[in-house]
């Protein structure tokens, strides 16, 4: 099919954005809707087949990641090796030092399209955009807020302003303070209220507070490389040993069974994570959770003491967490600057991964975010990992019309990445008006879905490779965190796996024509069916490993690549006011189910009062 999407913008043509001038009206903007036309009269079978194309779409990750390089100094292995940008490809460059490696090749674009797209880069002011947020300056308008989560990972030396306040020195005081408590537990110095070790952790919270810490979660679960040689620092899988961590999020009473499901009151800490600590579900779970302890620990005051022994918060609501019992020294602080979505290195994830793998490896999460961060501030846009991936997505959604995008992990630990990249991604740019509150002019914001691969290839694939056109991710790991190799076997489990992970793109991008089929004496009935139009993005990610390290810069390139989506399109990426409103629109649903609750009536008059017939009738 051609694409028959036409890119929305105007020709006033001003240099770049400023008061009143949108993106879509600047020249850069013009010039890659100019260049659309050029890219549909391409195939991804013919841009392929350009060495030096593809060479220039070949990018290494900004560090080395410490696991893997076991010698040396680690401050020397913290230089940044140069990322490949442009050239003939040395076949016989050794990767083996970057930690991650980016190739994009396989979407619908050509060197030109990349030139024009940092054009679109500089239009928009990215780089001093960028700039703001490190400086913390109030780019979430709408709330009045700088966005900081940069700090939640940076090195304790270093200054980074909130309002002329150096916020770095509180960061490390919470997360020493999560470092002592998290050790306590774990050797049993802290217990619960009738002496015995807590063993098992249940995390509640939802949304920012429950997808990114999950996330973390799945991929520590089964990893198994070491943070150093040192033999105390035990990796996550081994750091584990003894020990649960479960999440309860949805309000679903089915989920509170599961997430107790086993656990003993007298072994279970609960952590209430919210950063308002007045959304509803997270309190009502958090008080039925509290009185599943209470009902086996102690009834009633003195009861606030089993609560302090068992329950602790991760909020900015310090007022609201002490009123609901939890001991302040058992508190963890975080700030306004965190949005929800981005709170995963804050208190939020380090608390409960810490109290399950250890704090060293959490440690080690957080200096691979940290990575990541200084390289999207420091490096120049055309090397800039983020950047150079936030712009192909405007591309591809803003340009080439793609609404969606999947992202396909090859790799069963990072199952959890694409729910948490959705609500990173869809909360943050599925916003309808710019930063000054006018109507968007263009396409933006993409729907995000995805499933580890293979298991998705036994999906929804079917429609990526014959449906609609959308842009995937594929994420693949170089060395799996178990490997299987069966006597007999001409390949490990792991090279199935990612035999697929470099098949999938490749399919995508050819297709297979008509002619092809003919060849191969398919009937003729059938070749319509068995045809695929190839020409379809994607882009892949390869990791070395997963392991905490790793995790965190995944995270962060993640983080900053919507980010620059944002930055783009002009609108905040930080307020969530879409979703600020389901907060509120149960409550006159409430209080009807309190007064049927109350009078025990159900009389249709009575009970859909105020209510359209529809909604009326359903309840
Ligand atoms: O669902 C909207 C939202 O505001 C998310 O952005 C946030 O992560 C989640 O609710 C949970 O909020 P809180 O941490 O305040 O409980």
């Amino acid at each position: 099919r051609n694409n028959t999407f036409v890119p929305q913008g105007d020709t006033t043509r001003p240099k770049e954005v400023g008061p009143g001038v949108s993106i879509t009206q600047t020249q850069a903007w013009f010039d890659l809707i100019q260049h659309v036309e050029e890219i549909n009269n391409t195939h991804l079978r013919d841009l392929l087949q350009d060495e030096e194309r593809c060479a220039s779409m070949f990018l290494a990750a900004p560090t080395a990641n410490p696991y893997h390089v076991r010698q040396g100094d680690r401050e020397d292995m913290k230089r940044m090796p140069k990322a490949i940008s442009s050239g003939a490809l040395d076949s016989h460059e050794d990767y083996s030092q970057s930690s991650l490696i980016l190739d994009f090749s396989h979407q619908r674009v050509t060197q030109k399209t990349i030139e024009l797209l940092l054009e679109l880069a500089k239009a928009a002011k990215v780089p001093e955009k960028i700039a703001a947020m490190f400086r913390g300056e109030i780019i979430n308008k709408t709330e009045s807020r700088a966005v900081l989560h940069t700090a939640l990972r940076a090195p304790r030396e270093r200054v980074i302003l909130d309002q002329g306040k150096n916020v770095v020195p509180e960061v490390h005081a919470v997360l020493d303070k999560i470092k002592r408590f998290s050790e306590q537990v774990r050797n049993g110095e802290f217990v619960g209220a009738t002496g015995k070790a807590l063993t098992d952790v249940v995390a509640i919270g939802i949304g920012g507070s429950f997808l990114g810490p999950l996330f973390v979660h799945t991929a520590f679960r089964t990893a198994t490389d070491s943070v150093q040689e040192d033999a105390t620092q035990l990796p996550p899988q081994k750091a584990a040993a003894g020990r649960r961590l479960r999440f309860l999020s949805n309000v679903d009473p089915v989920d509170i069974a599961r997430a107790l499901e086993g656990l003993n009151q007298e072994t279970t800490l609960v952590v209430i994570v919210s950063k308002t600590f007045t959304t509803a579900e997270t309190m009502l779970n958090a008080r039925t959770v509290r009185q599943w302890i209470v009902s086996k620990l102690g009834e009633g005051p003195p009861w606030a003491r089993t609560v302090s022994r068992h329950m602790v918060a991760v909020s900015t609501n310090l007022k609201l967490v002490a009123e609901f019992g939890i001991d302040p020294v058992n508190t963890f602080a975080f700030w306004d600057w965190v949005g929800g979505r981005y709170s995963v290195t804050s208190a939020v994830g380090v608390l409960p991964l810490a109290l399950q793998y250890g704090f060293h490896n959490v440690q080690s999460f957080l200096e691979g975010a940290c990575s990541v961060d200084d390289h999207f501030h420091n490096e120049t846009l055309s090397q800039n990992l983020p950047v150079l991936l936030g712009m192909i997505s405007v591309w591809n959604v803003s340009f080439l019309g793609h609404a969606a995008r999947g992202i396909l992990p090859y790799c069963q630990a990072l199952a959890k990445l694409p729910s948490h990249i959705q609500q990173l991604s869809m909360e943050s740019n599925g916003k309808g008006v710019d930063m000054e509150g006018n109507p968007l002019l263009c396409e933006a914001g993409e729907i995000d879905f995805g499933e580890p691969g293979t298991n998705g290839q036994h999906s929804f694939y079917q429609l990526i490779h014959q449906g609609r056109q959308i842009p995937c991710e594929f994420i693949g790991v170089v060395k799996s965190q178990h490997s299987v190799f069966m006597k007999g076997e001409p390949v490990s489990n792991h090279d199935e796996l990612m035999c697929n992970f470099f098949a999938q793109p490749d399919a995508l991008a050819y297709g297979k024509t008509e002619a092809e089929l003919r060849e191969q004496g398919v009937p003729e009935e059938l070749i319509g069916h068995k045809t695929f139009s190839g020409n379809r993005p994607s882009l892949s990610i390869l990791m070395q490993a997963v392991d905490p390290y790793s995790v965190g810069q995944l995270l962060a390139l993640y983080e900053h690549r919507v980010a620059v989506q944002g930055f783009i399109w002009g609108i905040n990426s930080f307020d969530q006011w879409g979703v600020e409103l389901g907060k509120s629109l149960a409550g006159d649903m409430r209080k009807k189910m309190t007064s049927v609750r109350a009078n025990g009536t159900w009389e249709r008059d009575e009970v859909g009062e105020g209510l359209n017939p529809s909604t009326s009738r359903l309840l």
